[in-house]
C-alpha cells in the first residue's frame, strides 16, 4: 500500500518527526500527517509529502472520518491515563479508512537480566516508596522512579497513567469490534554496545534521561556527584554489556473492517 503510493499516514504524539520524515523519504509516494500537541517537529523544512499539526488528542482527531491508510502511534504509554485510551482509539478507528491499518508501538518499562548496579539503584528507588510502590514496577518505579516521590506519583498514580499497557491495547482494539488480524509483534531490544548500534542508541537514551533526572535522584540516592556519574554512566552501562541488558518493544496492529459497522 505504502509502495504502490497514494497512502494517506497518520502518526500520532510524532514528537520531533522522526518517524515521519524517515516515512517520507522512504515512501514519496504517499502523504504522511505528523500530529503532537507540543509543537516540536519541523515547521520550514520537511519533505513534500510531509506536514504536520498541533494538535491535543484528548479533544479528538481533527481529521475526516475515514480520512487515513494508515494510522501509526509510538511511545504514548506515560502521556496518557489509562482511561483516556478507549476514546483515543475510538478517534482512531473513526479516521482509519475501512480496510485500513492502526499500529501502536511502545515499551515495557522493564529491564531484564540487570547487574548488580542497575539492580541496587532500582531497589534503592523501589525502598524509597517511589512510582506506585508496587514491586513488579521495575524500570518506571524503580530506575525512572528513583526521581523524588512526589512527581513519580503524580505521573503514574494520581494521573491514572499504566505504563504496562500491552494487554489492554490488545483487548480495547479487539471491543472495538472493528479490527481484523490483530497481532502483537514483540521485539527484545539490547541495552549497550553488545546489541550493535541498536543497543548503543537505546542505551544512550537510558543514560541520558538518568543524567537529566540527576538533581532529583541524586538526593534522593544520597550519593556524591562522583558516585553518581560513576555508578550511571559507567557502572550501569558497563554492566548493561557485561549481563547482556535488554528490554522488551512491542508493537500492535490490525486492519479496520471493510463493513461499516462493528460485528463479531
Ligand atoms: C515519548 S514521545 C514519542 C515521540 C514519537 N512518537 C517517537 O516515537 O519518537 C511522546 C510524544 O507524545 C506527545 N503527546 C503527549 N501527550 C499528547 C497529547 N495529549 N496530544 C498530542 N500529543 C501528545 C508528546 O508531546 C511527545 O512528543
Amino acid at each position: 500500500m505504502l509502495k504502490a503510493g497514494k497512502a494517506r499516514v497518520l502518526d500520532i504524539g510524532c514528537g520531533p518527526g522522526t518517524w515521519i520524515l524517515e516515512m517520507a523519504a522512504d515512501y514519496p509516494h504517499s502523504s504522511f500527517i505528523g500530529l503532537d500537541n507540543s509543537p516540536i517537529f519541523p515547521s520550514a523544512i520537511k519533505p513534500h509529502n510531509a506536514r504536520f499539526y498541533q494538535a491535543d488528542v484528548h479533544n479528538g482527531l481533527p481529521f475526516e472520518d475515514d480520512t487515513f491508510d494508515f494510522v501509526h502511534q509510538r511511545f504514548l504509554a506515560l502521556a496518557l491515563k489509562e482511561e483516556e485510551w478507549v476514546p483515543l482509539i475510538d478517534e482512531i478507528v473513526r479516521v482509519t479508512k475501512p480496510g485500513g491499518y492502526c499500529e501502536i508501538m511502545d515499551c515495557d518499562f522493564e529491564i531484564d537480566k540487570q547487574g548488580p548496579v542497575t539492580e541496587s539503584l532500582i531497589e534503592a528507588g523501589k525502598k524509597n516508596k517511589v512510582g506506585s510502590g508496587k514491586a513488579d514496577v521495575d524500570w518506571v518505579g524503580g530506575w525512572l522512579g528513583l526521581v523524588e516521590v512526589g512527581r513519580v506519583r503524580t505521573c503514574i498514580q494520581a494521573n491514572g497513567i499504566n505504563p504496562y499497557m500491552r494487554e489492554k491495547i490488545e483487548e480495547l482494539l479487539s471491543d472495538t469490534k472493528m479490527f481484523v488480524d490483530i497481532t502483537v509483534n514483540e521485539k527484545v531490544t539490547p541495552f549497550g554496545s553488545w546489541g550493535g548500534r541498536w543497543g548503543e542508541l537505546v542505551s544512550d537514551g537510558l543514560r541520558m534521561s538518568a543524567n537529566s533526572f540527576k538533581p532529583i535522584i541524586q538526593p534522593t540516592l544520597g550519593l556524591s556527584d562522583e558516585e553518581y556519574v560513576k555508578s550511571v554512566n559507567h557502572s550501569v552501562m558497563q554492566e548493561m554489556n557485561e549481563y547482556r541488558s535488554e528490554t522488551s518493544m512491542y508493537r500492535i496492529y490490525g486492519k479496520k473492517k471493510t463493513t461499516a459497522v462493528p460485528t463479531e
